[in-house]
């Protein structure tokens, strides 16, 4: 676990409390990127706010889509591991951010030896995708750090899922509650603007992720963000704030929950970055060389995704064992 202080929150709300996250889901980005960020212009760097670190594995080569996002500090990091022959477009409806953004190009172009600039930054609201001409199946992978809460989220996850190609994925993170705030707290305007309004009950937003065609959501991990505000703590009633990260697949044919065929799979170590072990949740951490039991939907993920490539499937779907129970 990494301790770190929350100054991307409203001080006088959080304070500098300190927060816990595993490893790779706090806002420090994981090992296999911190030598590509000292290569992202500091005027970028600095003006990140996001609650986690989304950025893809094995995109090498891909079209991937920000949302929200801001000075563009994960659209870089995404422009260096995507490579010349990958595209990364950051979306915002913040003018100055996005100027920060644009302004930066150049001096990131060079600093990771492309030749070619492989980034776009685009004026556009998360919620309404086709204002902004982005069109169906046009992305592998969509990204967000804190700011889907910012805007309708069922809107934004129907958005995303249209953009995204079959087998492509939606990786991003935000702050969440453990249970529903009080409906006051919900329609106080200066809270919603601090971004604690707008936290949907964890429960309550998997509910839409689901009913948007994103069937199996799945948790990589969260923190605990603490308030610092004694009197607004008082009017919370118990209600925690965590920040959490989530991947969301849109893959065919999954069910409503984890079914045993009797499969398992092995990872060949073959994602950059990710020679010993791959992770792909809170439950799939996969050590290379190692064949793992895994559920039906699991295997449908790894084996329709970009992942694929990277992992040995073993079975099929021929026969049925029940529910599947994760071995402990
Ligand atoms: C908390 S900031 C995060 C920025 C960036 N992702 C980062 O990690 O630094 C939220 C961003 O979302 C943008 N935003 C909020 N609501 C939006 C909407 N409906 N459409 C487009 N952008 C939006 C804001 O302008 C802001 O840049």
């Amino acid at each position: 676990m990494t301790t770190h202080a929350s100054p991307w929150l409203p001080r006088e709300r959080f304070g500098n409390a300190l927060a816990l996250s595993a490893p790779g889901t706090g806002p420090e980005p994981p090992a296999r990127l911190r030598e590509l960020l000292e290569r992202i212009p500091p005027e970028v760097v600095e003006r990140f706010t996001g609650c986690g670190s989304p950025i893809p594995e094995a995109i090498e080569g891909r079209r991937v889509l920000d949302l929200g996002c801001g000075t563009g500090r994960d659209v870089f990091l995404c422009a260096a591991l995507a490579g010349p022959t990958g595209f990364v477009m950051g979306l915002d409806r913040d003018r100055e951010h996005l100027e920060v953004a644009r302004r930066s190009v150049e001096a990131a172009m060079r600093a990771f030896g492309h030749p070619e600039p492989n980034v776009a930054f685009r004026w556009g609201n998360i919620e309404n995708l086709e204002e902004a001409e982005l069109e169906d199946e046009g992305f592998d992978v969509v990204i967000s750090n804190r700011a889907v809460n910012l805007a309708p989220q069922l809107k934004v996850l129907r958005e995303v899922y249209r953009v995204l190609r079959p087998g492509g994925e939606f990786y991003f993170a935000d702050v969440y509650t453990n249970r529903r705030l009080p409906a006051e707290v919900a329609a106080d305007q200066e809270l919603v603007r601090d971004h604690l309004g707008g936290a949907a009950y964890v429960n309550d937003f998997l509910r839409l992720a689901r009913k948007a065609g994103f069937v199996d959501p799945r948790v990589v991990g969260r923190y605990r963000l603490h308030l610092a505000d004694l009197g607004l703590e008082a009017r919370m009633g118990g209600v925690e704030f965590w920040a959490y990260t989530f991947r969301l697949f849109k893959v065919a044919d999954l069910e409503d929950g984890e079914e045993d065929y009797g499969q398992a799979a092995r990872y060949l170590g073959s994602i950059p970055g990710c020679a010993h072990r791959f992770v792909l949740d809170a439950d799939h951490r996969f050590e290379t060389g190692r064949a793992v039991p895994v559920g039906g939907n699991t295997a449908r993920i790894l084996g329709r995704s970009r992942f694929s490539r990277h992992f040995d499937l073993i079975g099929d779907f021929s026969r049925h064992y029940g529910p599947f129970r994760p071995r402990p």
